[in-house]
């Protein structure tokens, strides 16, 4: 068994989340970190809100609050987003946290001392209309790169090119619009990733099993155009974590903070940290799973992040770990993710377009979310989000198929043998292929976990309840019944435990679902299934169980209707 630390890209604090968000992190990092449980693993799963930066600052102006009461009221409000689809964090944190404050200082520290920061004199952008220094994100203009018209200054949304605002065509200030922009030198510090840009070609080289979307776009950041740019880690901000070098002042660096996106990846580590002290255990605990000195060696650590995040898990992040020359575990996988769209547009916080975690809760439980989420992953290339593709995978995949089946099954069962688990007979023909036909799609269906080729696995997983369903259509135990009721009792049972084995392997995407399922047929032990044979025939003769209520609802469509209306448009 392995030691498996899990993290999700940590959402901004800056407002409630949308699907596309979710898809693209939490959830599938999600789905992974129960699977290895499930498969015995010792797991760390960390997730945290990114708290700093203007986006929080403007945020919290606009609800009328102090930036840092607003962001412990957003955390909260996420938190229990979070729990409501069921996020199995071990910690949530915030990268606002003491642990992390200490430990961003402390890689800046380090960094510093091996020749890895540069002290720059620049020229920034000063808005008059706004009476303040514009940070990146703040300017909006033409991308060099694309020609997008709504370019940031730190990222194109389109091409996810990394800018400096200087790179805009016709720059104007996000915030009020004006373009009397004025340009004011001030000192920042940079983090001279250039200077480790062989160090990190090699290790992305040595990373031949990783998605082609993370290292195709971290080879782009690398090698195109002027190659790796070293990157401005300092900002003009009240709110964020004050430039320091490791415990002492930093000259000239007074009033500044750091980047947001230099000491949120850090938070990973800070994180760890913020749960060893919420556990009540040691700072060797924590370390155990970030430093190779302190037993991390014998960890894997897989990332979990949408594509406009892999630039700087691949590059920036690494950097701040190598640049300190201590020994930090370095991520082992990065699994990546396209955009999931929204109704022919896209997902959109600013514009408030989509579905946003708290709306998707009020209207239907986690797992018809998680669910159709899941199966639909933008894994290879963007997805779609539509009420129609929803209620077409809900109602085939949950109702018609794995609902049905058990439904079929118990009612069956109670009707004819009890609610109990049926004795006499002996495996039939049909038991047998079933069980054949199991061992191989539950391999597949392991080897797609294993992989974290999510899609794959989903439709593995629907091919085995298909499974159950064409069993019970040829087993015809209702038919069988009437003149070999150990024929129909021997196909029952079998059936019985299919519906145990369904809920421990689906309980990675179903786990409200699943649970319900274990606590109808009374069983406590989840044991991930080794011989099919042998899991199938784990519910002996004479098990006690009770026929659960309907497991998932069909959507009707009036439903849809109403909500394609209703979330047609702006969130207010
Ligand atoms: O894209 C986002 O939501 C960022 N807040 C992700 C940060 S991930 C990391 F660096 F911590
Ligand atoms: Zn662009």
């Amino acid at each position: 068994m392995s030691r498996i630390l899990i993290t999700s890209a940590i959402p901004y604090i800056n407002g409630i989340k949308h699907l596309g968000n979710l898809v693209g992190s939490q959830l599938p990092a999600d789905l992974f970190a129960r699977y290895c449980r499930a498969r015995g693993h010792e797991v760390l799963f960390l997730c945290a809100t990114d708290e700093h930066g203007t986006p929080a600052e403007l945020a919290a102006a606009k609800a009328g609050m102090p930036v840092a009461e607003y962001c412990a009221q957003m955390h909260r409000t996420q938190a229990k987003l979070a729990a409501g689809f069921r996020l199995s964090f071990d910690h949530f944190g915030r990268s606002s946290s003491p642990q992390n404050h200490r430990l961003t200082q402390h890689f800046a520290g380090k960094l510093a001392e091996n020749g890895f920061i540069a002290e720059v004199t620049e020229k920034q952008v000063y808005s008059h209309a706004d009476g303040r220094f514009l940070p990146d994100r703040y300017i909006e203009g033409t991308c060099p790169n694309c020609g997008y018209d709504k370019a940031r200054g730190d990222q194109c949304e389109n091409c996810t090119k990394q800018l400096d605002p200087t790179d805009l065509i016709e720059p104007r200030s996000a915030i009020s619009g004006s373009t009397d922009l004025e340009i004011r030198e001030t000192k920042h510090l940079y983090l001279r990733q250039s200077a480790l840009k062989d160090d990190l070609d090699a290790w992305i080289d040595s990373k031949t099993d990783w998605p082609v979307l993370t290292t195709s776009i971290a080879k782009k950041w690398l090698h195109d155009g002027d190659g790796l740019k070293d990157r401005g880690i300092t900002r003009d901000l009240d709110w964020g974590i004050p430039v320091r070098k490791g415990e002492e002042e930093w000259p000239g660096m007074e009033g500044k903070v750091f980047y947001v996106w230099f000491d949120a990846p850090i938070e990973y580590i800070a994180c760890a940290a913020e749960w060893a002290q919420a556990q009540g255990l040691d700072e060797a605990d924590w370390q155990s799973w970030w430093r190779t000195d302190a037993g991390a060696d014998d960890v894997r650590y897989v990332q979990f992040m949408g594509k406009d995040n892999v630039p700087f898990h691949t590059l920036s992040f690494p950097a701040t770990l190598m640049g300190s020359r201590e020994p930090w575990k370095l991520v082992d996988y990065i699994k990546s993710f396209n955009y999931l769209n929204y109704d022919g547009g896209q997902f959109s916080t600013s514009q408030g377009r989509g579905v946003f975690m708290d709306q998707a809760l009020e209207i239907l439980p986690a797992d018809y979310w998680r669910w159709w989420l899941l199966s639909n992953a933008p894994e290879t290339s963007d997805s779609e989000f539509t009420w129609e593709k929803f209620q077409g995978g809900v109602n085939k995949d949950l109702a018609d198929v794995l609902g049905n089946f058990v439904s079929r099954v118990t009612k069956f069962c109670r009707s004819k043998f009890g609610e109990e688990v049926p004795v006499g007979g002996d495996l039939t023909e049909e038991g047998a292929k079933l069980i054949a036909e199991l061992d191989t799609r539950i391999a597949a269906y392991v080897a797609h976990m294993d992989a974290i080729d999510i899609r794959k696995a989903a439709t593995e997983l629907r091919a085995i309840w298909v499974a159950g369903n064409e069993f019970l259509q040829t087993a015809a135990p209702w038919t069988s019944f009437k003149t070999d009721p150990d024929r129909a009792a021997s196909d029952i049972r079998l059936a019985l435990n299919l519906i145990r084995l369904y809920a421990v392997i689906s309980a990675p995407f179903l786990p409200d679902a699943s649970a319900k399922l274990m606590e109808a047929l009374r069983c406590e032990t989840a044991d991930w299934p080794g011989d099919v044979g042998e899991a199938l025939a784990f519910m002996k003769p004479g098990h006690s169980f009770v026929v659960p209520n309907t497991l998932f609802a069909k959507i009707p469509d009036e439903d849809r209707e109403d909500w394609a209306e209703r979330f047609a448009g702006q969130r207010t």
